[in-house]
């Protein structure tokens, strides 16, 4: 756990040997057009596009961007309906053929299951559309508040365990325009390094100082809060007004849960700093009643200060929401661009939420929620465990729904894509720039929704794909674990004789 995984130096050689390739011809073709068709850019215009960004795309990614955006016709439930497009073509857009195959849906943030149509959800959220439409047209500081804004904000709290709530019409705003609210010049953010975009954005925006922090190293996290509070702020040397540090419950592209929430509540409560916490992943997903990292690690939601999260995963939404003491909110709804100059959040979206979060808190559904937090724990674990076992390089923690799996070779990571689909499972890539050059994985997300024969089978065709493609990086680890082991037992021998 802490740093990205490191491949073999074997595995390292071979990717870096496909980017060189990749480069290497792009750069022939490129100097080939150049030179025999003149360049399509006006004359005397600067090109609108950076060169380098240009190049990446059009001969770089164009090779595989099959893979990406995949067209689907259908609800992102634990099978999906997928558009066939014309073969890749670096000159030409991917163009629709009309052909459509069902394929297993490993690649959604659909944990428990909500994001198609629900017995005791969807019936609501009709009536709601019936009722107030589809939109409420308005921002919420002005006509945007409905009755189910407030049900769901009192629901949410509820839920959270917290004072107050206030919710969002988009989860990564939430980050983007509530961290500028809560800390400005002046202050200081310290900031976990593998945060999300939308964190890194707000936080770029609010004009506070950003120090980052090795991902979940608590001794680091010590350190820089301590020579912080020592050095003061740059130049002036003036104490800094706030301090807020941020982490998510889990991460979206390691899988890791943040399991080291206590003692980060610990050191907030010795350095008297603020914490912030992302939830998007983790809440409705883990924890024994699916109250998110804080249930997972056993920590009083009260002592987070921000709890932060998103509709979009677990409660298959839209928005995000942040809760916290009475007066943070206060403080938010006065304040925060997002609330007081955006549209609200559609009231269907809202019911949704509201009825997920009633089945989850088994208010309704006879324990049909609470069963659908412990199916996907068994689901999740079942599937880590087969892929481990498989040999498979997989990163996370147990319990965690999200399991990306090492690739390494951007090549390989273009056919895992198109193998799998081709066999009925849809799965995510992660690779290059989102990633280091040779850091390509592809990320897995377990739900609720997926049975357990539609796992084995994943399992089946990702077993025969990863045979095909020689991923299997693992047992080479058991053998050093073994000599390192059996080193050690030499030692404990030699030790007892000796
Ligand atoms: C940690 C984290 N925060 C915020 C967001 C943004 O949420 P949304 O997709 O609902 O806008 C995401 C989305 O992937 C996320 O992973
Ligand atoms: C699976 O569902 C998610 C949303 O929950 C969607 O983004 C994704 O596109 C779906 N499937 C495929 C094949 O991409
Ligand atoms: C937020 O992200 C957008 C898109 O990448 C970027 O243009 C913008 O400058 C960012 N804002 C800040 C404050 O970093
Ligand atoms: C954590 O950070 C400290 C200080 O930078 C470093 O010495 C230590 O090796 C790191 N620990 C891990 C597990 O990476």
């Amino acid at each position: 756990m802490g740093s990205p995984p490191r491949p073999s130096y074997v595995i390292a050689i071979s990717a870096y040997i496909s980017w060189t390739v990749w480069f290497l011809f792009g750069h022939i073709r490129d100097f080939i057009r150049d030179v025999f068709w003149a360049s399509k850019a006006r004359k005397d215009y600067a090109p609108i596009r950076q060169s380098y960004e240009d190049f990446y795309t059009r001969r770089v990614f164009y090779r595989l961007h099959d893979c990406f955006n995949r067209p689907i016709a259908s609800a992102p439930s634990a099978w999906v309906d997928v558009l066939h497009r014309t073969p890749v073509n670096e000159d030409k857009p991917l163009e629709l053929t009309g052909d459509q195959s069902k394929v297993l849906n490993l690649s959604s943030y659909n944990y428990l299951g909500f994001a198609a149509s629900d017995e005791y959800c969807t019936p609501r959220v009709l009536d709601t559309l019936d009722r107030l439409g589809w939109g409420a047209c308005c921002s919420r500081s002005e006509a945007g508040t409905t009755d189910k804004h407030v049900e769901l904000e009192e629901t949410v709290a509820e839920f959270l365990g917290v004072e107050a709530a206030i919710t969002f019409p988009m989860g990564f705003a939430t980050n983007a325009f509530n961290i500028p609210v809560i800390v400005g010049k002046g202050c200081l953010i310290i900031s976990d390094s593998l945060n999300h975009a939308s964190i890194v954005n707000g936080s770029r925006g609010s004009g506070a100082k950003i120090k980052v922090f090795k991902h979940d190293n608590m001794t680091h996290l010590e350190q820089i809060l301590r020579t912080s509070i020592a050095e003061g702020q740059p130049r002036t040397r003036r104490p800094w007004k706030k301090i807020l540090i941020i982490v998510e419950g889990i991460y979206s592209m390691e899988g890791e849960i943040c399991s080291n929430l206590k003692t980060i509540v610990a050191l907030k409560k010795k350095y008297k700093a603020y914490l912030f916490l992302d939830e998007a992943h983790s809440i409705g997903a883990i924890g024994e009643t699916g109250r998110g990292a804080t249930e997972h690690a056993g920590v009083n939601p009260r002592d987070v200060d921000v709890m932060m999260g998103t509709f979009t995963k677990s409660f298959g939404s839209c928005g995000g929401y942040i809760g916290g003491s009475k007066q943070l909110i206060k403080c938010i709804r006065n304040h925060c661009p997002a609330h007081l100059h955006a549209t609200s959040m559609s009231p269907p979206a809202a019911e949704q939420v509201i009825s997920a979060l009633r089945l989850i808190m088994n208010k309704a559904g006879n324990g049909r929620g609470p069963q659908k937090i412990r199916t996907l724990r068994d689901n999740s674990n079942y599937v880590r465990k087969r892929l481990i076992d498989l040999g498979l390089e997989v990163l996370g923690d147990f319990d965690s729904p999200v399991m990306p799996v090492m690739i390494y070779n951007p090549g390989k990571l273009a056919l895992f894509s198109r193998l799998c689909f081709r066999d009925g499972v849809a799965v995510v890539m992660v690779g290059f720039p989102a990633t280091t050059l040779v850091n390509s994985r592809t990320r897995l997300c377990i739900s609720a929704a997926h049975t357990k024969e539609d796992l084995d089978y994943a399992l089946e065709v990702i077993e025969d794909v990863a045979d095909q493609l020689v991923m299997r990086y693992r047992p080479k680890d058991h053998k050093k674990e073994r000599k390192v082991r059996s080193a050690a037992s030499h030692m404990m021998k030699a030790k007892a004789g000796g």
